[in-house]
């Protein structure tokens, strides 16, 4: 089954142009899962078994979630719909990017849960409610300053979004790809210019970039759940809990940000160690199959977010490829699950992996 998203990966890189293929592809993929052997255990009882969890008082049906990507009419021209419409069909979270290309609104609708999917029937509109189960989750970049950034906080918690993840780990924005015409950012405000004087790094990016200060702030304007996404080190990880953060999303950001960074696989481990329990830690970065879910899940992770891989399918066939995705992956967490003896996810843990210590 590993084929298939490769299968994607190869569709893809034939229908996009080399440009957008070179965008997509940059960046290192973490890999390493294949060092972590899993433990088979036969005739184990797991009838009955199931993928459901709760996170942040949301039932989902299982712990795999779209993480966010920018610029999503990029690989096919219903963009995020498209990706909204096949997380809705697999009951995948899926986590709206500051720099989607179409509006928040109507990505959010498209994602909504229809009747008679998990929920608890108040979902309509508003994700203060929080406990509405796999509607749209919203990413947040920092505005360069608290009043702009506050205002597209609330244009995401006006669309229904019930979720923030704050991303903390690319202050650094290098365009390496120059956007074709009539594909945009069309959700954020005009960007604030950076000086020209000076470093273009210190005195320009790192001006607009966030604080530990501005995390305090920001927790402070919504009560929805906020997580950082782009934690990497284990002190890090124990003051996002110190500031009342909600959760954490250990991730490299698919080496896509600081070259010869540790990878997230690597800080994953260490980081469930430091947290003990006291707050989800999800995880993404090089999960290419349900085996590399299994794995995350057993060293630690609640759940874990995928990024290229659905735009593999978004690209290669809209709608359907990235629900197709999404099934693959469950198909083979499943299918790991019941030959480890694991009948839910929250049975899924070190004792499954064939570890060396
Ligand atoms: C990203 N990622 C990302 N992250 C984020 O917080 N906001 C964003 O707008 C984007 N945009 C984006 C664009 C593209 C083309 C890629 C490939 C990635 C990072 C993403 O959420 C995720 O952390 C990485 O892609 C790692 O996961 P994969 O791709 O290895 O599964």
């Amino acid at each position: 089954m590993h084929a298939l998203l490769s299968d994607y990966a190869h569709l893809a890189q034939q229908r996009l142009p080399a440009a957008v293929w070179q965008y997509l592809a940059e960046g290192s993929c973490s890999g390493g899962f294949g060092a972590m052997p899993l433990m088979p255990r036969p005739l184990a009882d797991v009838r009955g078994g199931h993928t459901r969890l709760q996170l942040f008082g949301q039932p989902l049906a299982h712990p795999v979630l779209l993480a966010p990507v920018a610029y999503q009419r990029l690989f096919h021209p219903e963009g995020e719909i498209a990706t909204a419409m096949a997380a809705q069909a697999q009951q995948a979270p899926m986590v709206i990017s500051s720099l989607a290309s179409l509006p928040l609104a109507a990505i959010a609708q498209a994602a909504r849960p229809s009747d008679g999917q998990a929920g608890d029937g108040s979902r309509e509109g508003h994700g203060e409610l929080g406990s509405s189960g796999q509607g749209a989750w919203f990413q947040l970049y920092w505005q360069g300053d608290r009043a702009r950034t506050l205002r597209l906080l609330q244009r995401a918690i006006d669309a229904g979004c019930s979720v923030i993840v704050f991303t903390v780990d690319a202050p650094i924005k290098q365009a390496s790809l120059q956007l074709p015409a009539g594909i945009s950012a069309v959700n954020l405000e005009a960007p604030l210019p950076l000086v020209s004087a000076g470093s273009k790094v210190f005195d320009g990016w790192m001006q607009q970039a966030p604080l530990w200060q501005d995390v305090a702030w920001l927790r402070q304007q919504t009560r929805l759940p906020l997580l950082l996404k782009g934690i990497l080190h284990p002190d890090d990880a124990a003051r996002a809990r110190a500031e009342g953060i909600d959760g954490i999303i250990v991730s490299d950001h698919g080496g896509r940000v600081l070259p010869g960074s540790v990878s997230g696989l690597q800080a994953l481990p260490q980081i469930c160690a430091r947290l003990d329990g006291s707050m989800p830690v999800l995880f993404d970065s090089g999960i290419r199959s349900g085996f590399d879910t299994f794995i995350a899940l057993a060293l630690g992770a609640s759940a874990v977010l995928v990024g290229r891989p659905y735009i593999w399918g978004l690209a290669a066939n809209g709608a359907m490829g990235v629900a197709q995705v999404i099934r693959v992956l469950l198909d083979e967490l499943e299918m790991c699950m019941a030959l480890t003896g694991c009948a839910s996810v929250a049975q899924i843990g070190r004792a499954n992996l064939a570890l060396a210590r």
